[in-house]
């Protein structure tokens, strides 16, 4: 077995790799297929689709040959996946920059398996918080847990940025139908103050519960949103109350002590969970209280599959392995720096925000593991709408203009409404949109359509070159049975796990985020300027600074 160690000082050299150069010839043969012929191969679907977990990926419609799978997949034996896969999911301290693992796939982990980290099972650790939390959630839901006055909670107001926020909004949109609406989600990120100022507008006091989420309690964001909305319950309410209205969630007992967070109110998550991983701990209660302790049970079973799914399936047929390679081939091998997630489903419509700090905090990164330089292109940027609001918007460039950008399509086969029909529809136009990208439409078929249509020779030559698509865009269909919490939790899985193999493949830690703290620094800087200190202006930013004085 390959120790951690090893495998860290073998994480540069990827250019050297025997498959990394074989990739680099064989994509100049690809150089001359098109998607449109591609897919009238026989037996191309069953080749290039796999399932798991309730999610099926159709990857036929990428520009590649079952040649092309082969490379890639030699080229992860090559940089020696497996071994990181055991690496990460047995707790070793794969996030080497700060000397921690990344366990959180122990949060979704069954109880009775035992996780032995550093000589210490983490598993009761673990089962415990889940046990605390989930039972808080629906001490909350039920009215056994009531605001000072003896009221029921009817409103939740999660405060926190980042990973303490995104990945709840998210499962919150996506889990709608599940959410009991008796209790009202609201989340707080932004530093500006309008997000809270709108939501205290809407709560009143006695029915409120504020569930401070920030793994560090010392986000900046977070403790002004904090510190404001302990102000403005205080104006209302007796400062005893605050131990019945104001929940936590850090690895940060002392700062929880100062805020006044009660014992029974706060929730433990551990270092070893990075912030944007961290939706499966405690971060969750407000999803928890939304939608119940099942159906957040339900969450983590599927992500929980997808796990092993991850550690047991062949490379061939594994989703996570096979999405990674996948974007490995469109940004390295056919200079794709920019994709685009599209879900046909309206309630998954904050799941690109979701992956945007998923993908590009994680793989965002300029040097490899052991610090040196990397000169081929690393984290992509993600970005995304739902269908088919994103075809009345942005489909146009990514159709006809020259910016080349790689596609997830992503939708549940049953419908998420009681609109059935309209889901059909849906799915129809995903569908359309999945074939019009990767076949195109050839100037040639334009002509012979316009002329079949009776326009004249004039204007067939006038109008080809301005209908005509030319396709070979790289698109992958992700089908997931329906849209719940199993098949979420498998959804979400499956992307982190996806970073997990690109990081493997480029040599870099997706697990820190030093990127994040220069401004971070600066912005303390800015507000001292701001409040009149001259000594803290910076040359190049003094004129904005004094418009504001
Ligand atoms: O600034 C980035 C970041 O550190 C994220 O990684 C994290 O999710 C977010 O800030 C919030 O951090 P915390 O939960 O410690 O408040």
């Amino acid at each position: 077995m390959t120790t951690l160690a090893e495998l860290i000082a073998s994480a540069s050299g990827l250019q050297d790799c025997a498959n990394w150069r074989a990739l680099e010839t064989h994509r100049q043969s690809v150089g001359d297929l098109h998607s449109s012929a591609l897919l009238d191969e026989p037996g191309r679907y069953e080749a290039l689709s796999r399932g798991a977990c309730g999610l099926v990926l159709d990857y036929s419609r990428h520009l590649l040959s079952e040649e092309t799978i082969g490379l890639l997949l030699q080229l992860a034996e090559e940089r020696q996946l497996a071994a990181w896969i055991e690496s990460l999911l047995s707790g070793a301290r794969v996030n080497n920059t700060e000397d921690r693992p990344a366990l959180h796939t122990a949060l979704r982990r069954d109880a009775g398996r035992p996780l032995v980290v550093d000589g210490e099972d983490v598993m009761p650790l673990v089962h415990a918080e889940r046990e605390k939390f989930l039972t808080f959630a629906e001490a909350v839901r039920s009215g056994v847990h009531t605001g000072a006055t003896g009221e029921r909670i009817t409103d939740v107001v999660n405060i926190g940025i980042g990973g303490s926020d995104l990945g709840l909004v998210m499962l919150d949109s996506a889990l709608a139908e599940y959410r009991d609406p008796a209790v009202r989600l609201h989340f707080v990120s932004n530093i500006d103050g309008t997000q809270l100022a709108d939501v205290l507008d809407q709560v009143r006091p006695e029915t409120t519960l504020f569930i401070i989420c920030s793994k560090s309690f010392k986000t900046i964001e977070t403790q002004l949103n904090a510190d404001a909305a302990r102000q403005w319950f205080l104006e209302r309410m007796p400062a005893a109350a605050i131990g019945s209205h104001f929940a936590a969630i850090s690895v940060n007992a002392e700062a929880m002590d100062r805020f006044g967070i009660g014992n029974n109110l706060r929730f433990k998550i551990w270092d070893w969970v990075g912030g944007r991983y961290s939706l499966w701990s405690a971060v969750g209660l407000s999803v928890a209280i939304g939608i119940g302790a099942d159906n957040f049970r339900e969450l983590l079973a599927g992500a929980a599959s997808m796990d092993d799914h991850f550690e047991s399936a062949p490379f061939a047929d594994n989703l996570p392995v096979l999405l990674g390679l996948l974007g490995v081939w469109q940004q390295n091998f056919l200079a794709t720096a920019s994709h685009a997630v599209l879900p046909y489903d309206q309630r998954l419509r904050y799941f690109p925000a979701f992956l945007q700090q998923l993908e590009m905090e994680s793989n965002g990164k300029g040097v490899t593991r052991d610090g040196q330089p990397v000169d081929y292109a690393t984290g992509t940027v993600i970005w995304g709408e739902p269908g088919s609001n994103a075809q009345h918007s942005f489909f146009q460039l990514l159709h006809q203009g020259n910016a080349r950008v790689s596609l997830d399509f992503i939708a549940p086969v049953v419908a998420s409404s009681r609109y059935a029909d309209q889901h059909l529809q849906g799915l129809g136009n995903m569908l359309a949109q999945a074939e019009a990208f990767a076949r195109g439409y050839p100037a040639e078929a334009v002509a012979a359509d316009l002329s079949a249509a009776g326009r004249s020779e004039a204007d067939v030559a006038r109008l080809a070159a301005h209908k005509a698509h030319p396709g070979n865009r790289s698109v992958s269909v992700l089908l997931m049975d329906q849209l719940g919490p199993r098949s979420l939790g498998a959804l979400v899985a499956l992307y982190e796990h996806k970073v997990f193999v690109q990081s493997v493949i480029w040599g870099i830690n997706p697990f820190d985020q030093w990127g994040v703290e220069l401004g971070k620094g600066l912005a303390v800087q800015m507000s001292v300027a701001l409040a009149g200190d001259d000594h803290a202006v910076l040359p190049g930013i003094a004129n904005l600074i004094r418009r504001r004085r």
